[in-house]
């Protein structure tokens, strides 16, 4: 069976370019990879502001929302982040989704599509780094990283119709697709499984 590849879309506002740029990298990953790829937006999965009453250590949701994003993370084998970086930052959707499950993220690869002005995204893919850590996900050095500038040659273009020169080589190689990595944590996920399975009340 494939391992599965999910491509999350991290910037949920109206008008996004994620979308554009998610659906690039889809079609990439789905083109080069041996992977099962699912498409992910985190504007249809919806998920409020974390409301859980129980830390997600304990993995007992009480609402459907958190069953159904927490069934989503788990099904996944590797993830790739497509994301700009708001205010130096991670998008406030993409931190909620990571601190909504935990267990479901550990010893999986993550890898980064970013995107936006001239630093494509960088810082927020750095700090997003250190949130992945704390829930034991394995990100991935290899990126795909898309300032504005470069991609539309000066122009603010959606990299959709200009995606430049050599990124989809760059998107071949990134992250989960190449290295790899997917094989390399799969031992690690087992023991994982259990006790988080003997932690759940
Ligand atoms: C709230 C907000 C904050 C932003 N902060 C940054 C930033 O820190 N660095 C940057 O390069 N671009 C920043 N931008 C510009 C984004 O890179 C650009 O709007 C990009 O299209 C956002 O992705 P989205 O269209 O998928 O939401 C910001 C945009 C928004 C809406």
């Amino acid at each position: 069976m494939p391992l599965q590849l999910d491509v999350i879309v991290a910037s949920t506002r109206p008008g996004r370019v994620g979308v554009h740029v998610g659906r690039w990298f889809h079609e990439v990953a789905r083109e080069h990879s041996g992977f099962e790829t699912h498409w992910i937006d985190l504007a249809e999965v919806g998920l409020p502001l974390v409301d859980e009453p129980k830390h997600p250590r304990l993995r007992d949701y009480q609402h459907e929302h958190t069953k159904r994003w927490s069934a989503i993370v788990d099904a996944a084998d590797a993830f790739v982040l497509v994301t700009p970086e708001y205010n130096y930052s991670p998008t406030p959707a993409l931190t909620n989704a990571i601190d909504t499950v935990l267990h479901e993220w550990a010893y999986k690869p993550v890898g980064f599509v970013s995107y936006g002005g001239v630093s494509g995204g960088l810082r927020a893919v750095q700090a997003t780094k250190i949130t992945l850590s704390a829930v034991k996900a394995v990100p991935i050095n290899e990126a795909v990283v898309v300032p504005f500038g470069a991609a539309g040659q000066g122009r603010r273009v959606p990299p959709e119709r200009d995606p430049g020169e050599g990124r989809d080589d760059a998107a071949a190689r990134a992250g989960p697709l190449g290295g790899g990595a997917q094989t390399a944590e799969e031992p690690l996920r087992t023991p994982v499984i259990a006790s988080t399975s003997a932690a759940a009340p």
